[in-house]
């Protein structure tokens, strides 16, 4: 019999893309997502990739008694959570809102699954716990620094929660993937990020402003000690992040993990440039974007990029697909989202 995945945050941007996955690996999914910062086109676009009725609970992860039913109505076998809420901007203006919604919704994920006797979970991490690294690429082992909002407080802090819970239990296993930045859609087409709003990362600014929504990019900073001034990140598709997961979850439930916790990078490897990256889209989609330079945008750190050695050598997986196709497939969301 298959097994069964929960998908916490599985309506959202990369739990919609790794449901695909799971179901194309042949695992059982069943999706729990409040829609807060979501659609149920993400659900929908999700069935019509696999075309299966893959179940959709909708709830929040906050609600001890939903998350208790959830592991009464499904015999799960490992978890992924990925409800969160992920703004930056807005952890710092409303920290008891990330704190309570991020980490109490974790706490509440596991204790549930300990009472159910559920031993495998994967927590979606960020690169943001390694802020400014003191040297380049950055490995797991690459000391964290201090957050600088409460949105990265909350990453650092359920890697704790989820290293210190294994570590009291027996039986329990976690594996915290840290995100470099993931950009790009399926390439259906039928699945992409939908920010809410006006989107505060790069990739979804840039396709919102091909597709004429937003009148003009601005490129935070030209004056970084980069190649050509403006930050170097390593930006990594959501198709190859989402088979990072599949490969996690096969991993402890195969019990092939050396560690019951366990922490993998999931990026590229290679540095790319906020121009590179503009020039790139550019080029690969025949269009011209309209940019222009302005100051850097407080927080933000100049360069970080992914060591994926381990990620590669442990899990098996390394990324794929080209940062040209990655760019065409975000521009391809773009415009079937606007009807263009
Ligand atoms: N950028 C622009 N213009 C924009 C948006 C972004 O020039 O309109 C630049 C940023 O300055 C940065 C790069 O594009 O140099 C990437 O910015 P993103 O906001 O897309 O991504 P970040 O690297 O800032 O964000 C990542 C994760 C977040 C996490 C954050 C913490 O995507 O989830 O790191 O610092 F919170």
């Amino acid at each position: 019999m298959s097994k069964c995945v929960l998908v916490t945050g599985g309506a959202g941007y990369i739990g919609s893309h790794t449901t695909v996955e799971l179901t194309a690996a042949g695992y059982d999914v069943v999706i729990a997502d409040d829609l807060s910062n979501s659609d149920i086109c993400g659900v929908e676009g999700v069935r019509a990739i696999t075309g299966k009725n893959i179940p959709f609970v909708e709830m929040n992860c906050l609600d001890k008694e939903a998350m208790d039913k959830l592991f009464t109505d499904y015999k799960i076998d490992a978890v992924i959570h990925f409800a969160a809420f992920k703004a930056v901007g807005e952890s710092v203006a409303e920290p008891l809102k990330y704190y309570s919604n991020n980490i109490e919704s974790f706490v509440t994920l596991l204790s549930t699954a300990a009472r159910h006797g559920v031993n495998n979970i994967v927590f979606s991490s960020s690169a943001t716990v390694y802020g400014q690294p003191d040297v380049l690429p950055a490995t797991e082992q690459t000391p964290r620094k201090p957050a600088t909002s409460p949105y990265g407080n909350t990453k650092q802090m359920c890697e704790d929660i989820l290293r210190d819970t294994v570590a009291a239990s027996a039986t329990l296993k976690g594996i915290a993937l840290r995100y470099f930045n993931p950009i790009g859609a399926h390439p259906s087409a039928l699945i992409g990020e939908l920010p809410k709003g006006v989107p505060n990362n790069l990739v979804p600014f840039i396709t919102q402003t091909a597709a004429g929504v937003r009148e003009c990019l601005s490129v935070f900073g030209d004056d970084y000690n980069t190649p050509d001034g403006s930050c170097l990140r390593d930006y990594i598709d959501v198709v190859d992040l989402a088979k990072a997961h599949v490969t996690a979850v096969s991993r402890m439930l195969d019990d092939k993990n050396k560690e019951r916790y366990e922490i993998f990078n999931i990026g590229t490897g290679r540095a790319v440039s906020v121009l590179e990256l503009v020039n790139t889209f550019e080029k690969v989609n025949g269009l011209k974007l309209n940019y222009k330079i302005v100051g850097r945008r407080p927080g933000d750190v100049e360069s970080v990029w992914a060591d994926t050695t381990l990620a590669a050598t442990e899990l098996g997986w390394k990324a794929e697909r080209t940062l040209d196709e990655t760019l065409k497939s975000a521009w391809e969301w773009e415009k079937r989202v606007r009807g263009l």
